[in-house]
């Protein structure tokens, strides 16, 4: 073994050491005998698989501010800026803010990544920088795809066309947008549009999916429906979806029955979606964060995302998964230990789940041996005081360390 962590405490509480080699997870036992060319004792702290990115927009990222701040706050003034700041999309300057960003999240533990590229820019500049990033950062973090068309597959004539040269370059997923089309019946047709391409080019779907608060956007009806028809199910995901937290809860419910039957995917952006949406009440003022809790207690695979990283729609974010853990914790009332612990696993195997990628995930012998260390005893204790994570092992191999934060009470003040 090339390397052996002892004393490990496991997600589940279970205490044990884990050995790796040639890039593998070798052993995992309470108390292994074996030796390893180095070996790092973690005291009892958190060992996990990595967090899992499942949402961002790597291409706008670190781009808040140009060319003008989003006065409003709002969805659809970030859309307008975004629109002015794509203009001057090159491949250099796409690649250079998305490898930026993918570091900051990998310093945290963020193994796996899930990133929208825009494709409604006659160039694909986006597209073909995150495809090319997608390359060269493969030997330490996985990244995946998804081909946006942030300006609606109709809104303009040859966004089509656009999104099928996307899928012919590579891209992993087919995005949408169907509440941005310009009416109901083209947001319908887009959804079916988007399951004849995934279909036809074998690709997963991850559709931006009635992020409005209107009560009246419903295209996850019309998802799930695509979803139970084609038999794509798991390969499909609805992202955002803030105006089911809208709904009347007749509605809710019969449409909670055909999600079971759908099986697909959820992300909730709970640091995005809080700040966006309800931005047209007065108050009582809405959360606009979809149904988390329901869907989760329905057994329904949800996953968390940041959307945004300092872009036109959200001028902060960390980067840190453990920051939309507590989102979700807060603002979804997720706040029951069993809760929490949920939260904690929407963004590790759940986001493994929504990605696809259980084969190369999680803590078991034989799969691939990335995993991170955390300055914390538990996926409670985590969330709750936003724990360092300490090592980040990618491919069997330590990727980053930080340090914790120490603090030193001075002797005046003691006792
Ligand atoms: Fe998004």
């Amino acid at each position: 073994m090339d390397l052996m962590l002892r004393e490990c405490r496991l997600p589940g509480g279970e205490l044990v050491d884990i050995g790796l080699g040639e890039g593998v997870i070798e052993a995992i036992e309470p108390r292994l005998a074996a030796t390893a060319a180095r070996e790092i004792n973690v005291a009892g702290k958190l060992v996990s698989p990595p967090f899992v990115e499942s949402h961002i927009h790597l291409d706008s990222a670190l781009t808040a501010g140009q060319p003008r701040w989003n006065k409003s706050g709002t969805l659809f003034e970030g859309i307008e800026i975004w629109r002015d700041r794509k203009q001057s999309l090159s491949l250099e300057d796409v690649k250079a803010r998305a490898i930026a960003t993918l570091k900051l999240q990998a310093q945290q533990g963020v193994l796996f990544v899930r990133s929208h590229a825009d494709v409604s820019e006659a160039n694909l500049s986006a597209l073909k920088a995150l495809l090319e990033v997608r390359d060269t950062v493969k030997d330490w973090i996985t990244v995946q795809v998804v081909a946006f068309p942030q300006d609606g597959l109709y809104g303009s004539p040859g966004n089509l066309d656009l999104m099928e040269a996307a899928l012919k370059l590579g891209a992993d997923a087919v995005g949408g947008i169907p509440h941005y089309e310009m009416t109901r019946e083209d947001g319908v047709q887009s959804v079916h549009r988007i399951f004849e391409l995934a279909q036809h080019y074998d690709r997963l779907i991850d559709i931006h999916c009635d992020e409005i608060d209107d009560d009246q956007s419903r295209f996850l009806e019309v998802v799930a429906a695509c979803a139970v028809r084609s038999g794509l199910g798991s390969r499909v995901t609805a992202s955002h979806t803030t105006a089911f937290a809208s709904y009347n809860n007749a509605y809710a419910f019969k449409l909670m029955g055909l999600l079971s039957r759908a099986d697909i995917n959820f992300i909730a952006n709970p640091l995005i979606n809080i700040t966006l949406q309800g931005r047209t009440d007065t108050y009582p003022k809405r959360r606009g964060v979809t149904r988390v809790k329901e869907l989760w207690q329905q057994g329904l695979n949800v996953s968390l995302g940041h959307d945004c990283v300092q872009d036109p729609w959200y001028s902060l974010g960390s980067g840190n998964m453990l920051d939309v853990a507590s989102m979700a914790v807060h603002v979804c009332q997720m706040t029951g230990q069993d809760e929490i612990v949920a939260c904690y696993d929407m963004i590790t195997t759940n986001g493994a789940k929504t990605l696809a990628v259980q084969d190369a995930y999680g803590l078991e012998v034989g799969k691939p041996a990335n995993l991170i260390v955390l300055d914390a005893d538990s996926p409670y204790e985590a969330i709750r005081r936003t724990a360092t994570v300490t090592h980040v092992f990618s491919r069997g191999k330590l990727l980053v360390q930080t340090q914790p934060a120490e603090v030193t009470w001075q002797n005046a003040h003691e006792g």
